[in-house]
C-alpha cells in the first residue's frame, strides 16, 4: 500500500507485518504470555463512551499542550520503545526527526539502538526529548547515564517501574536475536537464543525500590517521572515522594499478564490523587502530572484518557509500525493522521480546546467501576 493511501493506524499496523522482518515484527508486536493484557489495553477505549455537546462554536480548535512545561503541538508523545534499527535502518532517529517535524516530544530509550550522541544530534533547534531509564545493578553505571541524558539536553527522567524481571514475551523468544545490541549493552552478558527482550534486560535491578528517590534527586535535577504505575495506592506513593509525574502503563501488555490497562485506572488513581491534593495541598510544587500509554491508537482514545484526567498519551507501537513500513515519512504521516482525527473529534465534542474536553463527556459505565 503506498504510503498515501493510508488513512489509519491499523494501516501501518497491517504493512509492518507484511514488510518487517519476522524478528522486528515478533519482538514489536508481542505481549507477554497469552496477550490478554495487549489486546484489553485496546479494547478498555472501547468500554468508554463519548458523550458531546453541540451548539458550540468549534471553527478554531486547539490542540496543544505543555508536558512538564515543555510545549508540544498535540496531546501525544512518543513514548520509548527499545531497538529502534531491528526494524529499520535508521531505528530512533527517524522516529525523532518524525516526533521533531510534529512538534512531538519524544522519550529516548535506554535500550536504543542508535547512540544518545546520534539521537539527540538528530534533535530540532526547538525539539524536547525525555530520557527513559532503566536502572541497572551497578549504581555508578546509573548515574552514568543519567548525567549524559542530562548534559545532551533531556528534560526529564521517565525511570521504568513495572520491569524488575522482563515479561515472559512468548512471541519474541522463539525468535534468535541477531542484530546489534544497543550500545548500553556493550560489556553485557548477551543472550541470543530466547529473543530479543531476553538479550537486552539482563541488567536491570530488581532491587529498586521508593527508597531509592532521594538517591536519584541527588544525582539529577531532572524532573522525575515514574513510568509503569498500575493502581492508587502506588500512585499516591509518588506525590508523598515529590514526584513530578506518573505514567500509568503496563509496558503495553509486555510485562505483567492480566494486568489493568492505563484507562481503566486512571479514575480511580485520579480519585485517590485528588483526596491525598486535598489533605496535603502543597502550594509550591504543582500537582502531579498523570499520562497513560497503551493501546491508543485513535483520537477518540486520546479524549477519552483527556477527560479522564490524563495530561497526555504515550503511543509505543504504532510509530514502529509506521517507520517499519515507510521510514520517517511513515511516521510523520502516522502524527498526521493523529492530529487530523483530533481537530476532527474535538469539533464533534464541542470541544474547541483540551480544556474543554470535561469528565461529563465519557460514559465510563461500561467499565464496571465499583
Ligand atoms: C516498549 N516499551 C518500553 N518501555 C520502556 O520503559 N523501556 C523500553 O525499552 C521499552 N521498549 C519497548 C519496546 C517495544 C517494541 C514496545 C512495543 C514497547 C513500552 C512502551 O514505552 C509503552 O509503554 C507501550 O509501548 C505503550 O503501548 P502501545 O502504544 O505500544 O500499545
Amino acid at each position: 500500500m503506498p504510503l498515501s493511501q493510508v488513512i489509519n493506524l491499523y494501516d501501518f499496523e497491517f504493512m509492518a507485518k507484511k514488510t518487517m522482518k519476522p524478528e522486528a515484527w515478533n519482538y514489536y508486536s508481542s505481549g507477554s504470555d497469552d496477550e490478554m493484557t495487549l489486546r484489553e489495553n485496546c479494547n478498555a477505549f472501547q468500554r468508554v463512551w463519548l458523550v458531546p455537546r453541540v451548539m458550540v462554536d468549534v471553527s478554531q480548535i486547539d490542540f496543544r499542550t505543555t508536558i512538564l512545561g515543555y510545549p508540544c503541538e498535540a496531546p501525544f508523545y512518543m513514548t520509548a520503545t527499545a531497538l529502534g534499527r531491528l526494524g529499520h535502518p535508521e531505528g530512533e532517529v527517524a522516529l525523532t526527526r518524525a516526533a521533531g517535524q510534529h512538534g512531538i516530544i519524544h522519550m529516548l530509550p535506554t535500550l536504543s539502538s542508535c547512540s544518545l550522541d546520534e539521537m539527540t544530534a538528530a534533535r530540532m533547534p526547538e525539539q524536547t526529548q525525555i530520557f527513559q531509564l532503566y536502572v541497572n545493578r551497578d549504581r555508578a553505571t546509573t548515574a552514568r547515564i543519567i548525567k549524559q541524558a542530562e548534559a545532551r539536553g533531556c528534560k526529564a527522567l521517565f525511570i521504568t517501574v513495572d520491569a524488575p524481571t522482563l515479561g515472559n514475551r512468548e512471541k519474541d523468544m522463539r525468535t534468535k536475536f541477531t542484530d546489534e545490541p544497543p550500545t548500553e549493552m556493550k560489556g553485557e552478558d548477551v543472550q541470543r537464543n530466547r529473543g530479543a527482550a531476553r538479550a537486552i534486560g539482563s541488567f536491570i535491578d530488581p532491587g529498586l525500590s521508593w527508597k531509592d528517590i532521594p538517591w536519584f534527586r541527588s544525582t539529577t535535577c531532572l524532573p522525575l517521572v515514574l513510568k509503569g504505575i498500575q493502581c492508587a495506592a502506588d500512585a499516591v506513593l509518588a506525590a508523598q515522594h515529590g514526584i513530578e509525574g506518573i505514567v500509568l502503563s503496563n509496558h503495553g501488555g509486555r510485562q505483567l499478564e492480566t494486568a489493568r490497562s492505563g484507562l481503566e485506572i486512571l479514575p480511580d488513581v485520579m480519585r485517590a490523587l485528588d483526596a491525598h491534593y486535598k489533605t496535603h495541598p502543597s502550594p509550591s510544587k504543582p500537582r502531579m502530572e498523570v499520562y497513560i500509554d497503551g493501546g491508543v491508537r485513535r483520537a477518540t482514545d486520546i479524549v477519552k484518557a483527556l477527560a479522564l484526567g490524563a495530561r497526555a498519551v504515550g503511543i509505543g507501537r504504532p510509530f514502529l509500525y509506521a517507520m517499519g513500513g515507510y521510514g520517517q515519512k511513515g511516521v510523520e504521516k502516522a502524527m498526521q493522521v493523529l492530529k487530523d482525527e483530533l481537530h476532527s473529534v474535538m469539533q464533534l465534542m464541542g470541544a474547541p480546546t483540551l480544556k474543554d474536553i470535561t469528565a461529563d463527556m465519557v460514559d465510563v459505565s461500561s467499565l464496571g467501576l465499583h
